[in-house]
Parts: C-alpha cells; sequence; structure tokens
C-alpha cells in the first residue's frame, strides 16, 4: 500500500506533538499548561439541560438537514445580524461539525490543486496543513511590524491562480484583532480581484469591545465576496461536540453542501441542539465566560509587562499571547523542549504557526488563572536566568 505524498509530507498535529514533551519531565512541580486553547470549564447549565432532554427524545439521535437545524440556522443568522449591525440571513448559514472543517469546505468550494490562498503569516496551523494536502499553494501574507496584516500587501499577492485571501481575527496565534477599517480594506481588495475574503472569527466574542467585529455584514453585496467562519467550541465550551458555521452566499453554501454531505453528512445533531441552546438561552453565561478571560488578558499583558527573563509579549487578544524568547541563536524547539522539561510550562512553538524559525512561542491564556499566571511570569525569569547561566 502506499500513501498519498501530499498529506506525507504534511507535519503532524503540532498540538499532540507539543504534549509529548510531557513525557520528558523532571519535577513532580504543578504543569502550567498554556498549550492548547480549551475552554476550561463546562457549557452553560441551560445547554447540559437542553441536550440532555433532547437525548431522550424520539429524533434526538437523527441526522439533521444536511445545512444543519432550521432553528439553529436562523438562531445563529438572527445573533450574527444583531452583533454586526448587519443582514445575515438563515439560508447563508451552514452548519459544520466545527470551524477546521467550516475552513477545509469552504477553501474547498472555492478553489483547485494549483489554485493560490493568499495567508496571513502567523498562519493558524490547521490552514496551512489543510490548503497544502489539497494541493493548494498558500501565498504567506507577511504582517507589519505590528504583525497586522495590512490589505496592499495582501494585493500585491494577487495572481491569476489567487481564489481567496484568508486571515483570522482575533488571531490565533497572535491574538492580533484586526479594525473594522481594516478588514474593510481586505474586503475592497478581494472584490477589487473577484477573490474571496476567507475570514475565521471563531474567537469574535472574545474581544475587549462590545462594537461589531466588522461592518462588512451591512453591504448588501457582501455574499459576493465574504466567506465568514464561526465555532461554537470556545464560545459555548462545547469543542467536543463539533459545531461551526459556514456564513457566505447561497452558491457557496451549495458546493459547501455537497462536501459536507460527503465528508459528515451532517454536524453532529446534538451538538446543533447544544449550540442552539448556547445561542438563545445562554447569553448571560456566554458574557460572563467573556468577560472572565478578558480579565486573564489583562493580568497576563500586566506579568509580562517587565519582560521577565527577557521574554516579550508581542501582542495578545483573543484566547492568546504571542512571546518573543531571548536566547539569540537557540532554536524554538530546543527553547519549548527546555521550558517543557525544566521549568513545567507548555507552550506551542512559533515554528507551527510559521515558515521559518523566528524565535517566537504561542501562549494561550484560557488554562490558567490569576496565580498561575504569576507562576508563568517567575517561571519565564528563571528560564531567562538558568539559560543565561547555561551560556556563560
Ligand atoms: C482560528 C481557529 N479556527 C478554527 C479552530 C477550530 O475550531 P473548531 O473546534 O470549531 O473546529 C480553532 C481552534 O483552535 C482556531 O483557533
Amino acid at each position: 500500500m502506499r500513501l498519498s505524498e501530499r498529506t506525507r509530507a504534511q507535519i503532524e498535529s503540532p498540538i499532540a506533538v507539543t504534549y509529548e514533551l510531557l513525557e520528558h519531565r523532571r519535577n513532580g512541580r504543578e504543569l502550567l499548561d498554556l498549550a492548547q486553547a480549551a475552554p476550561q470549564y463546562p457549557p452553560a447549565p441551560e445547554v447540559a439541560g437542553h441536550i440532555a432532554a433532547v437525548s431522550r427524545s424520539a429524533d434526538g439521535a437523527d441526522y439533521t438537514e444536511i445545512a444543519g437545524l432550521a432553528k439553529l440556522r436562523e438562531a445563529f443568522a438572527a445573533e450574527l445580524s444583531g452583533a454586526y449591525r448587519g443582514r445575515v440571513h438563515a439560508d447563508q448559514v451552514v452548519i459544520t461539525a466545527g470551524c477546521n472543517q467550516a475552513f477545509g469546505l469552504a477553501v474547498s468550494a472555492l478553489a483547485e490543486p494549483g489554485d493560490e490562498i493568499v495567508l496571513a503569516l502567523p498562519y493558524y496551523f490547521n490552514h496551512d496543513m489543510w490548503l497544502r494536502m489539497n494541493g493548494m499553494v498558500p501565498r504567506y501574507l507577511e504582517p507589519g511590524p505590528d504583525l497586522v496584516p495590512d490589505a496592499e500587501v495582501a494585493k500585491s499577492l494577487i495572481t491569476p491562480r489567487t481564489r481567496a485571501i484568508a486571515l483570522v481575527s482575533p488571531g490565533n496565534p497572535t491574538g492580533v484583532t484586526l479594525t473594522p477599517l481594516q478588514l474593510a480594506g481586505f474586503l475592497a481588495v478581494a472584490r477589487q480581484h473577484d477573490i474571496a475574503l476567507v475570514l475565521d472569527e471563531t474567537y469574535r466574542s472574545f474581544r475587549d469591545t462590545d462594537e461589531p467585529p466588522h461592518d462588512l455584514f451591512s453591504d448588501p453585496q457582501w455574499p459576493d465576496t465574504l466567506v465568514s467562519l464561526h465555532s461554537f467550541s470556545k464560545d459555548l465550551a462545547i469543542p467536543g461536540y463539533r459545531v461551526g458555521a459556514v456564513v457566505a452566499s447561497t452558491a457557496v453554501g451549495r458546493e459547501v453542501m455537497k462536501l459536507l454531505d460527503c465528508v459528515a453528512i451532517c454536524a453532529p445533531r446534538i451538538g446543533q441542539e447544544a449550540a442552539w441552546a448556547g445561542l438563545v438561552r445562554a447569553a448571560g453565561w456566554r458574557a460572563a465566560r467573556a468577560a472572565e478571560l478578558a480579565d486573564k488578558r489583562a493580568w497576563l499583558a500586566a506579568a509580562m509587562a517587565g519582560r521577565p527573563g527577557g521574554f516579550e509579549l508581542l501582542s495578545i487578544g483573543g484566547f492568546f499571547g504571542w512571546v518573543r524568547h531571548p536566547f539569540a541563536g537557540r532554536g524554538i524547539g530546543d527553547v519549548v523542549r527546555d521550558l517543557a522539561v525544566a521549568h513545567d510550562i507548555l507552550v506551542i512553538p512559533g515554528t507551527a504557526f510559521l515558515p521559518d524559525d523566528r524565535a517566537m512561542f504561542r501562549i494561550s491564556v484560557s488554562n490558567i488563572g490569576r496565580a498561575g499566571i504569576d507562576d508563568f511570569a517567575q517561571r519565564l525569569a528563571a528560564a531567562g536566568q538558568d539559560s543565561r547561566t547555561l551560556n556563560r
């Protein structure tokens, strides 16, 4: 049996590879796990109660329509229309088994092997992996020094083979959150070139403002260009229920549904019910969780302000901070391993999100509380100290 070269050539899941480092830890000390970004609390009681009831109902385990439960599509369209002060119709929503699937299906609906996708650096690793495994060519968009990608630079990367510009805002791994104006700039470039703007909005609820993330949905022509991707995993603390959405024109939606039918038939019904209950019944719970995460971001920014051990927090937002280490000449793999083995801190190396080593790593603020954040800063200070000793 031979394996697909394109698939074989791709990296393993960086999350799994990072967790393997734990086998080499020497201390019995508590681990500070800043690697995976997953809510560390159960879903809202309203959600748990609803799915318990659904699980006992006659059709609780059935397939749903390919596009998802009508009541969920309607509730989500209404939520987006309100939160973005725009116009999204239920038939512009296709529910998927998570946002990773939303990205994969949307891109496969838009592009073919050999086509190019402009992908902002640092990328969310599964986006890059999906494109490459499907023979599509990522064209990397270097951000500015503030880590913000620029629409004009994106424009310079567009060729006759380009099918989309793909962005994540708030970003993973940087947390950088693009302004409505910056996003409007990207939409304008995409529109001018008749390509799609694929915008992953997984972390939209975790921003430091209640203002809409962008005003693209208020443009009646948005379906001609925008493909907006969503996740219920973080928002509702249901990552294992696998629910997300593609919000796009009905023309894109139709193609996405063909693909969805083949890979999953539909998103899990129980997950869709959970998402519906979360949207219509758990608004207060969601706001409280988002406020807790905002506190954590503030604590982390404060703890890192003095650059403990020489580690510099370059950006923060959503679930993430993006950190530069101080050890010139040391590979990031070595630094991350040392942090795990000697300092009991687990982070994801920047090379999971970049085609090269820029001495950076990602931390997720979701997994630790205030005491853990202070401890993290102290351990970084110690790591900086250790390494200086070693280098002498
Ligand atoms: C930017 C981004 N997109 C998509 C996903 C996957 O989300 P889901 O659990 O909805 O598939 C993640 C999860 O970490 C993410 O960070």
